[in-house]
């Protein structure tokens, strides 16, 4: 028996942390039936044992909080674990990490530039930023150091080097957040980068979000100048410690990044030199939003040679990397003195082969030459794309060009495979649409939008956690959330909330008689969707226990609206004062049929009618369920008993005869999917729900909301032939279709290219109805969790003749989970720690850990 996978706060060795670390581990053993029966956790600081947690009897290997005295600022500590399993075996292995600060240990200042900037006008800019700002410091250090680190943030996204180096490959720090109360320091480690005697300190800061149109805060005391705070801290062998600090000595300058806008893109001309070093000035921010970077930080995770250049009809140079990507093009260049060359990113080509932009962002680049050959890569901007239109470059050749995705990396936990090939594309594409999409926030899309929709992620949570680890990432995202819960709790459209989403928010409360930012159905209820998910996807109740204030804060603004505010003045006011039906709403979003209405939102305007009072119930009742999790019975009856009235209240006004008063499909889904049918209804609404899919030519017709449930509803309902059919569907719209026309990643429309090749305005790089992977591990491969977190998981492919084989493998908690089928067999790998139900052809099988085969 041996450990692996040893994660504090589930990051590797992480440097540079202010929260109270959790542990976990997985346990690897040649035997089967292997069972934790004990641990022992110690962590030191290197001089002494600050925790010991005794032999602790108990099979937990995950979310083990730190019980010991309390952490010390800016220390590195190791941890040991002991453990003992049923045959005896014994293990140990051990881990480390790195607190930051935690007391008052800023004595760096905010120091800002004097360079005017002018600044942006409207909601999104139009690629004409000023110029990025570099921040230069020189400074003296003893010889005879052992340890150096430097904290640094800064408004704005910045890139460090000492000495005419970078220190390290991250990209866009400090990262996107809710600045107003979570702006991330990050923490580097410059030991071997510093010398003895003279040191020069440079932070180039560009917009990055801060200070970009489109995502600056919203927050009165926004600042409007490029920014930054360090604090070198160099300890020596004698036990001395000296720091150096931003304190207004510093130098500020502009150089070759001449603009940079996330949307936009970025000019860089290499023959604008440095300007003259201009004074900064020292300003008093103070350091209460600081927060040490709590995820793993962006970089460069994955490099994509370019496949093809080709000219379109209308001499259009373009190169094609084969790939929707989310990051930018590393360029090799030789061109004369002055050369101007454009890179336009975009992510789908016309019929004809043409350049087509889809979206309202420019992703533009520009490099102006010197003369000298050099290979660039923006700074301060990523783009989403396939394609490039290269322009001012004499030969385009591919060989110097690769694409960079850029993301927040994070561990590969699911691998899948089958005899299909449409299937097999289809997974890569939601994988795809998963890493484009993560970086440092859950987001849309990575070309017009980057916004942290909460919907999207509401939705995809189960998927991405059966290809990724993304604890951490979420996790942070949710504190995110709480901090921008407003005034009683309301969660807006995205996290972090920016001026556009403000303004939009606003509009609509108008025109749908509501004062200021209100929440949107299955948008706002990420709140409590997303910790549900994480905690049953991992088992971790750690998120429920933090998330728990923010999730009934947002629960009742949701009792409290629909007490208040009166919906329909056809309704007897007992019934209307349970059901959440005013404000605006996003409605299921995005359904087919739904697409051809004209003026504003008016797609959404007949979901919205059940979207709303069902996923109020649905967000009650969930935290009626979490709050029993935790042991807190009163708020769990509290909520019940809300969730009970709000039930009887839907099914009075909505469910009284055959069939619901919507015809969208939608309607059915999320009232059978929330169990909101009443029995005595069930049998009508399943035929009804059978014979709409039925009149749409057997094609679905469902929206952001509705469709991760879709195929489950139908599988509940006694109807998987036709689940298996929708996924196995080619015509449009359907995932296999999106395949058949070329997709590389997930669509953001059902309808986003048409039959005949012509794509339409939308993003082609939405993970949202990418949630089908989540079906196809459960359903297809048959990998279930039997219990929360997978501590018993249920297997149960469902075999069909139009696969031959499918093998997919799940990272859980505990560790890998494997099937591996054929017509005639089946193969499992139950992790260390855990135990299954294995279910194949009419048998059923109790097993424990290790590699079974039927
Ligand atoms: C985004 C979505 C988002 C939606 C809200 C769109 O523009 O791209 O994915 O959830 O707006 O309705």
């Amino acid at each position: 028996m041996r450990l692996e996978r040893l994660r504090t706060l589930h990051r590797t060795d992480p440097v540079g942390i202010d929260r109270t670390p959790e542990f976990s581990w997985n346990i690897v053993s040649a035997l089967h039936n292997t069972m934790q029966t004990s641990y022992r956790l110690t962590v030191d600081d290197g001089e002494r044992v600050v925790w010991d947690s005794g032999i602790v009897h108990s099979d937990q290997q995950s979310f083990i909080e730190y019980g010991g005295s309390p952490l010390r600022s800016r220390t590195p500590y190791r941890w040991s674990v002991r453990v003992e399993d049923n045959h005896n075996g014994i293990a140990t292995a051990s881990a480390g990490f790195e607190t930051a600060f935690l007391d008052d240990d800023w004595v760096g200042r905010w120091v800002e530039s004097t360079i005017p900037r002018p600044q942006a006008e409207g909601d999104w800019g139009h690629g004409t930023q000023p110029p990025a700002v570099e921040f230069l410091r020189r400074f003296e250090i003893r010889d005879g150091f052992r340890r150096a680190r430097l904290y640094a943030t800064a408004l704005g996204a910045y890139r460090p080097s000492l000495n005419g180096a970078r220190i390290d490959d991250r990209e866009l720090a400090p990262e996107f957040s809710v600045y107003r109360s979570r702006l991330y320091y990050q923490t580097y480690d410059v030991t071997t980068q510093l010398r003895a005697g003279d040191n020069e300190l440079s932070v180039y800061v560009g917009d990055g979000w801060y200070l970009c149109p489109a995502t600056r805060p919203l927050s009165h005391e926004l600042r409007t100048m490029p920014a930054i705070l360090f604090q070198l801290e160099v300890h020596y062998e004698d036990g001395s410690v000296e720091t150096i600090a931003s304190d207004g000595t510093e130098t500020c300058r502009t150089g070759p990044v001449r603009s940079s806008d996330l949307y936009w893109g970025e000019r860089y001309d290499e023959t604008a030199p440095f300007g003259d070093p201009q004074p900064v000035e020292v300003i008093h921010l103070g350091y209460g939003n600081l927060v040490a970077q709590p995820i793993d930080p962006i970089r460069p995770v994955e490099l994509l040679p370019a496949r093809t250049v080709d000219t379109s009809p209308d001499g259009d140079v373009i190169v094609d990397f084969g790939q929707i990507i989310a990051g930018r093009v590393r360029v090799r260049i030789d061109a004369p003195a002055g050369t101007e060359v454009t890179l336009e990113h975009f992510e789908v080509r016309t019929v004809d082969g043409g350049y087509f932009n889809s979206t309202y962002a420019g992703q533009k680049d520009v490099y102006v030459s010197d003369g000298t050959p050099r290979e660039y890569e923006p700074l301060f901007t990523f783009h989403g794309f396939r394609y490039v239109r290269v322009s001012g470059l004499p030969v385009v050749r591919a060989e110097a060009f690769t694409a960079v995705l850029l993301t927040t990396p994070k561990e590969r936990t699911g691998f899948f495979e089958c005899s299909d090939a449409g299937l097999n594309r289809l997974h890569e594409n939601v994988l795809w649409s998963q890493r484009n999409n993560m970086m440092s926030i859950p987001t849309d899309c990575p070309t017009r939008e980057k916004a942290g929709f909460t919907g999207d992620i509401q939705l995809y949570t189960p998927a991405a956690f059966v290809n990724e680890d993304v604890t951490s990432f979420l996790t942070a995202w949710l504190q995110n959330l709480a901090a921008e819960q407003r005034d009683h709790g309301v969660v807006p459209m995205t996290v972090p909330f920016t001026t556009p989403y403000e303004r939009l928010s606003l509009t609509m409360s108008e025109q749908y008689g509501a004062e200021g930012v209100t929440g949107i159905a299955g948008w706002s209820d990420a709140a409590v969707i997303v910790p549900w998910e994480m905690y049953r996807a991992t088992g971790n109740t750690m998120v429920l226990r933090e998330a728990f204030a923010s999730m009934s804060s947002w629960c009742d603004t949701i009792i409290a609206t629909a007490r208040d505010e009166r919906g329909s003045c056809d309704l007897p006011e007992e019934l209307d004062r349970h059901l959440w039906n005013t404000g605006f709403h996003f409605g299921e979003w995005l359904i087919p049929s739904q697409q051809q209405k004209n003026g504003d939102f008016e797609t959404t305007k007949e979901s919205a009618a059940y979207v709303a009072p069902f996923f109020g119930y649905r967000s009650i009742r969930l935290l009626a369920d979490i709050a029993g999790i935790l042991g807190l019975d009163d708020e769990r009856d509290r909520y019940a008993a809300h969730a009970e009235v709000m039930r009887d209240a839907i099914q009075r006004v909505f469910m009284t005869g055959d069939e619901l008063p919507t015809k969208l499909m939608g309607g059915y889904v999320l009232a059978f999917a929330f169990d909101l049918v009443p029995a005595e209804r069930w049998q009508a609404y399943a035929a009804r729900f059978v014979e709409l899919i039925e009149a749409n030519d057997g094609l679905l017709d469902t929206g952001f909301l509705a469709t991760p449930y879709l195929l489950d509803v139908l599988v509940r309902i006694g109807r998987a032939d036709l689940a298996i059919d929708l996924l196995w569907e080619r015509r449009q719209p359907s995932w296999l279709y999106q395949v058949d026309m070329g997709a590389t990643a997930i669509w953001e429309n059902w309808d986003a290219i048409a039959p005949d090749g012509t794509p339409g305005v939308s993003s082609f790089d939405h993970y949202a109805f990418g949630c089908i992977d989540d079906w196809i591990c459960r359903e297809v491969a048959g990998i279930r969790a039997g219990v929360p977190g997978y501590k018993h998981s249920v297997i149960a492919p469902r075999t069909d003749t139009r696969l031959t084989w499918c093998s997919r493998s799940l990272l859980t908690e505990f560790g890998e989970l494997a099937v591996r089928w054929t017509q005639d067999e089946l193969e499992v790998v139950v992790p260390c720690n855990t135990t299954a139900t294995v279910h194949w052809r009419g048998e059923r099988h109790e097993v424990g850990s290790g590699s079974h085969r039927f």
